[in-house]
């Protein structure tokens, strides 16, 4: 059923519109520069649309996950986030204050006009935001009419306030509340996709752990007419099969996390079969293998044979999903396998749908992403979503 959407929210001039967005983009490390907006340009249409039908913004998300280390939560500010939305909006965007809510918050909120927009301190500084907590769900519920949640990359997190106590005190106070544009098209495309796909369906996959993503996998193999294995999970399951990986690391609970799916390797499942592996001492020495991996060097890529056989799958089916990288494409002499992947999807006619923060983040630096029907802002929830699982954040969204 498809939640209600800003549109339902009625005649918002004058309004004040509380909306939860997922900004919690990818940052240098040591600077705290923003690496990647596209979490903020993805929230860009709803907040356009709100400021246009007179309603004013109190923007919130979290950024990162604070320590507590004053020197590296200084990083976590939102104070980069609200000058790139600012940019973005070619609108002031003013963070309200220091603390994510208090009286000098409650001031800014208060003293706002129609087609202003301010943000909230990144909602994690506050100890409460993921306890869920009462109080400070209530604290910001009150600077709010209505409540937008555009933060889909979060709606699997079912313990955050600003996710779940904020729309659920809404509710109870008998404040609308409803999904974003963002949202509402990834609810959408995800639910197409695993509902009534166009056959046959295709998954790529990637990574590095297999039991990380095992429940998803599961999912996909219910869904899916085909599946292709790349990454370093695959050689969880090469080695499984008793091929010599050499010193591509395996761990015990990773192949035990594999083993249920042996049976499907060869039916369902393709694996790799040839692979790029380098020298662990010497990672510029690389070189293409087939069956077992010489001792001392390790798996980072797929081969050609493989890429060429994983392309041509691409190419015979209706509908392809892809998460996790099939190599080590940080490293430019290692993203073969991922580049080919991402050029043989973007080529092909098929529905082709990407989820997870390095895969789109991949694509997007090939320059693919608008070349694919969708590309997921979720990661975690990315796959929870296609796993099936109810997401506490939307049962607090009444259906349309
Ligand atoms: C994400 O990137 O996975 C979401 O923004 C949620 O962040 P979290 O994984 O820190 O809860
Ligand atoms: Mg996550």
């Amino acid at each position: 059923m498809p939640k209600k959407t800003i549109a339902d929210l009625g005649d918002l001039t004058g309004k004040r519109v509380l909306v939860r967005v997922d900004f919690n983009v990818p940052q240098d490390k040591t600077t705290g520069e923003i690496k990647n907006d596209r979490r903020i340009r993805g929230a860009l249409p709803t907040l356009q649309a709100l400021l246009k039908a007179g309603a004013s913004i109190v923007a919130m998300s979290h950024l990162g996950r604070p320590s507590g280390d004053a020197a590296k939560d200084a990083l976590l500010t939102m104070d980069r986030v609200a000058e790139r939305l600012s940019t973005l909006l070619s609108k002031r965007v003013t963070k309200a204050g220091s603390t994510v809510v208090g009286p000098e918050v409650t001031a800014a909120v208060a003293a706002m006009n129609p087609g202003d927009i301010v943000m909230l301190e990144n909602v994690r500084f506050d100890a409460r935001e993921q306890k869920n907590d009462a109080e400070f769900s209530a604290a910001i519920a009150a600077l709010g009419d209505a409540y937008v949640n555009d933060a889909f990359g979060t709606c699997h997190n079912d313990k955050d306030a600003s996710m779940v106590g904020v729309p659920a005190k809404m509710k109870a106070d008998g404040k609308p509340r409803a999904v974003g544009m963002l949202v509402a098209k990834e609810l959408e495309i995800i639910e197409g996709l695993m509902g009534h796909p166009k056959r046959p369906v295709l998954g790529v996959m990637g990574g590095a752990k297999v039991s990380d993503k095992i429940a998803f996998i599961h999912a996909l193999l219910g869904k899916v007419d085909h599946l292709l294995i790349g990454g370093k999970m695959a050689y969880t399951f090469l080695k499984s099969l008793g091929v010599d990986v050499g010193a591509t690391r395996v761990v015990e609970e990773e192949l035990a996390a594999a083993k249920p799916l042996l049976g499907f390797v060869g039916g369902k499942i393709t694996l790799p079969v040839d692979y790029l592996a380098a020298k662990s001492d010497d990672l510029t020495a690389a070189q293409v293998f087939e069956g077992n991996i010489t001792a001392g060097f390790e798996g980072v890529d797929i081969g050609p044979k493989t890429l060429a056989l994983f392309a041509e799958k691409i190419k015979s089916s209706a509908t392809v999903i892809w998460n996790g990288p099939v190599g080590w494409f940080e490293k430019p002499a290692f993203s073969k396998g991922t580049k080919g992947v991402a050029e043989a999807m973007a080529a092909s006619g098929a529905v082709t749908v990407v989820g997870g923060g390095e895969t789109a983040e991949a694509v997007e630096q090939y320059g693919y992403d608008t070349k694919m029907t969708h590309v997921s802002t979720g990661g975690g929830a990315f796959l929870a979503y296609v796993e099936g699982k109810p997401f506490q954040s939307l049962t607090q969204i009444d259906d349309k």
